[in-house]
């Protein structure tokens, strides 16, 4: 289903899907499609990946066939919507299971993937430096934001987003790209860098999946009412520049 919300001229697609499997291939083509739209356009593909475990099969799949060899990896700028405190290889670390499931199994430029919590960075002067990242690898909107070309998110039964989290300062900084969340609400409860909304949103697309009927309840809310649902659903505030995809299996609808 699409939809078009006037006032601000974004998009709203809903895909359901049978399986999580079935929304990660979907998702996988479309950001293929994305990337090479991207790199036409503008010579390059920028894309913030999300955190959390529902996107691990995507990683998988475009590690392999026939995904890996459409992938324009040369002209691709990796990104996170958020990232925990920790080490590079502890299993909660977002960029730790991109790295095992897709970096290490294709020819991605190390230069072009961005970590957002390097070790031994105090998470203030992370942020400073990541927001210099953004601002020198991806082309700032009219607003002076960058505009990354896809935002992948998850989004938690409580309806979080990113390291956003309901009734946390990080969701009403207006003024900065890039937050610490010192004492997530989430788990695991260990100290975040998030993704702020106005950064999220200068996106041209965002897409959530979203997968098992533990979300189905915050799901159901946001799609059935989105304006009165942002005012407690922090995933409900995503609003990006051109198109708003949720992708969603049968259990999470
Ligand atoms: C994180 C996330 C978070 C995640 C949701 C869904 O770092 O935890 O970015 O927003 O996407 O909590 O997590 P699951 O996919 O594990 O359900």
């Amino acid at each position: 289903m699409t939809s078009r919300n006037a006032a601000q001229d974004m998009q709203t697609e809903i895909h359901r899907f049978n399986t999580l499997h079935d929304a990660q291939e979907s998702l996988a083509r479309r950001m293929i499609s994305l990337a090479q739209d991207a790199v036409k356009r503008a010579g390059a593909f920028r894309v913030a990946l999300s955190g959390g475990k529902t996107p691990a099969g995507l990683f998988n799949l475009l590690a392999g066939a026939p995904w890996a060899d459409q992938m324009p990896w040369e002209a691709a700028h990796w990104f996170w919507a958020d990232e925990r405190a920790v080490p590079a290889d502890d299993p909660a670390s977002n960029m730790g299971l991109v790295q095992r499931l897709l970096f290490s199994r294709v020819r991605a430029p190390a230069k072009q993937i961005h970590p957002l919590c390097p070790s031994g960075v105090a998470l203030e002067t992370a942020a400073r430096n990541y927001e210099d990242i953004l601002r020198k690898n991806v082309p700032l909107n009219e607003q002076g934001i960058p505009s990354l070309d896809l935002v992948l998110l998850g989004i938690g039964d409580d309806g979080h987003t990113a390291s956003l989290f309901p009734g946390d300062e990080a969701l009403d900084c207006a003024d900065r790209w890039i937050v610490a969340v010192p004492r997530p609400k989430g788990r695991p409860p260990v100290p975040r860098l998030t993704m702020t909304l106005p950064l999220i949103n200068a996106a041209r697309t965002a897409v959530f999946l979203v997968s098992g009927d533990g979300k189905r309840d915050v799901i159901r809310r946001i799609l059935s009412d989105p304006e009165s649902s942002a005012k407690k659903y922090p995933a409900a505030r995503v609003r990006p520049a051109e198109t708003l995809v949720w992708m969603l299996d049968s259990q999470a609808v």
